[in-house]
């Protein structure tokens, strides 16, 4: 190892840390260290093991062996309270706030500050109010949870831990619902962390920001620790190289296509969001039979209220919606999904899975109802298990068996399952929103083929993406959203990055 007197101190130590789950050892023999003050990147494929290693640090799991040394000293840690208590924090991968509570509240849950009798809220709003003040979250009290841009959300997390006077902070997969200001924005206040001494396990898929901001990298694959580097001495090769054990090509292969009918047509649509205020504005445009038609914005642009109004979870204020010369208009779900839709939608977790379900029964969850998985009223067991073990393969999902409920799956494996179901129905539109969100790099590139294949066999896509990247890998025209409207249209080939960047911002436009 390295010489004691240039290391700074170790303050979170895991040794030889076992942990298994029915089926999957989630944590094999990991050795893990954390030095005051520093940002360690932790990487791995969906599934890997990641937030096991950080629920087991958390006490949300007991290990089956091994050690967690916090300070120098084996920690007993039963549950949160016994972390917390040792000055570590958490924020989720799927955040745990209550939408409908103010953030105070939210703060205060499970520490209530009591004076005579009552919730001292004057005293909690003062705390967050200097802590905000110190960290520049520009975090207001009195705000109600569910109002806020999820940029804002998280940043509740934060403070909830400091709050409870954390000095290391897990952070798992901040940046997936982050927009690139947003992500900006908190990688400013993890320094501003550091610089104050508390250290940060950082967990993303996204290569580039590990290489950014990490003072060191560990990866792991199949729960065990692969290797830990510092980020001077790798790149995103070699990190994905590490992460899925093979070379992964970084990108898209794809060739030119005739696109033919227009499959979906988007006449003057408007929508509300849930504050009832008017988020998309007469949006007009058509996608046709074999093409990707990509929508980019900055997330928050009506991006979210467009999907859920295509796609019966809104009812649109005013417009048109045809699907293949169907008038689908504020149609339910269930209607225009027969209308022949595939959807990935934006929250897997509310609108793509049925968490304390089988990975067997969500895959088949649009269909369960039709041949070949019923036939005349009733139920065929064998077709289901036969779709879920061939979805599970192609797809890779990551789990020990198909019975396993969709809550117990890893992040990136609950995606998986929603895309294997959807990309596999014999459809003619697919709309895809944020359908790479949380994958790691191996499955991306499968996913994007997986796409190529549908629009080169003749379906429309819709692609709804904050990733830029994926955004010009993947579609063969490109509108730009930007307050709620489409204020460009353009075909991929006419057009650069830096373009597309000038109109999500806001720069005027000429004609498109
Ligand atoms: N509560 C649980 N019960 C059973 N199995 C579980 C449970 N939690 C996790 N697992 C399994 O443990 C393995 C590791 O999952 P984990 O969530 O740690 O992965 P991850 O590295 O965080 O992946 P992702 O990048 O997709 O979030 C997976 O195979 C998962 O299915
Ligand atoms: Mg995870």
């Amino acid at each position: 190892m390295t010489e004691k007197t240039t290391t700074p101190k170790v303050i979170l130590e895991v040794k030889g840390v076992s942990k298994q789950f029915p089926g999957v050892l989630a944590s094999d023999n990991v050795n893990f260290d954390l030095r005051e003050g520093e940002i360690h990147a932790l990487l791995g494929e969906n599934g890997a093991g990641k937030s096991t290693l950080m629920n087991l640090i958390y006490g949300l799991h007991r290990p089956d062996k091994g050690d967690i040394i916090v300070n120098e000293k084996i920690a007993s840690i039963h549950s949160p309270n016994d972390s917390i208590a040792l000055g570590i924090g958490m924020v989720h991968q799927h955040f745990m706030l209550i939408p409908v509570f103010t953030v105070a509240e939210n703060v205060m849950l499970g520490d209530e500050t009591v004076k005579r009798g009552s919730l001292d809220r004057a005293a909690v709003a003062a705390r967050i109010n200097e802590i905000s003040k110190q960290y520049g979250l520009d975090i207001d009290p009195n705000a109600i949870v569910g109002d806020l841009p999820v940029g804002l959300q998280q940043r509740v997390e934060i403070v909830k831990t400091l709050y409870r006077h954390a000095k290391i902070v897990i952070l798992d997969e901040p940046t997936a619902v982050l927009t690139p200001q947003e992500a900006e924005d908190l990688f400013r206040i993890m320094h501003d962390l550091t610089a104050r001494g508390v250290s940060i396990i950082f967990i993303t898929h996204k290569l580039k920001e590990v290489l950014a901001v990490a003072d060191r990298i560990t990866v792991m694959r199949a729960g065990r620790v692969i290797n830990t580097v510092n980020p001077a001495e790798t790149d995103s090769a070699q990190l994905a190289n590490m992460m899925v054990g093979r070379q992964v090509i970084l990108t898209v292969d794809k060739q030119d296509h005739e696109a033919t009918e227009e499959i979906l047509k988007v006449e003057g649509l408007s929508a509300r969001d849930q504050r009832d205020l008017e988020t998309v504005h007469n949006v007009s445009f058509s996608v046709r039979g074999g093409e990707v038609f990509g929508i980019a914005g900055v997330q928050g642009n009506g991006q979210t209220e467009l999907s859920e109004a295509l796609t019966g979870l809104r009812h649109p204020t005013s417009g048109k919606v045809t699907i293949a010369g169907k008038d689908l208009t504020g149609k339910p779900p269930r209607s225009i999904t027969e209308a022949g839709l595939a959807h990935i939608p934006e929250d897997r977790q509310r609108h793509g899975l049925v968490l304390s379900y089988s990975i067997t029964d969500n895959m088949a969850l649009c269909d369960y109802y039709r041949p070949p998985f019923s036939q005349h009223g009733v139920i065929q067991p064998k077709a289901l298990d036969e779709n879920a073990r061939k979805l599970i393969q192609a797809f890779d999902v990551r789990t020990p068996s198909a019975f396993v409920n969709a809550g117990k799956l890893s992040g990136g494996n609950q995606q998986k399952v929603i895309v294997a179901r959807e990309l596999s129905r014999p459809v003619k539109l697919v709309i895809a929103n944020q359908p790479t969100r949380g994958l790691d790099v191996g499955s991306i590139e499968y996913i994007h083929s997986e796409i190529i294949k549908m629009r080169d066999r003749g379906v429309a896509v819709l692609l709804i993406s904050a990733e830029l990247d994926e955004i010009m890998a993947l579609s063969d025209r490109i509108a730009v959203m930007y307050r709620g409207q489409i204020v460009a249209v353009v075909e991929t080939k006419n057009t650069t990055r830096e373009q597309l960047g000038l109109w999500m911002a806001g720069a005027h436009v000429e004609t498109a």
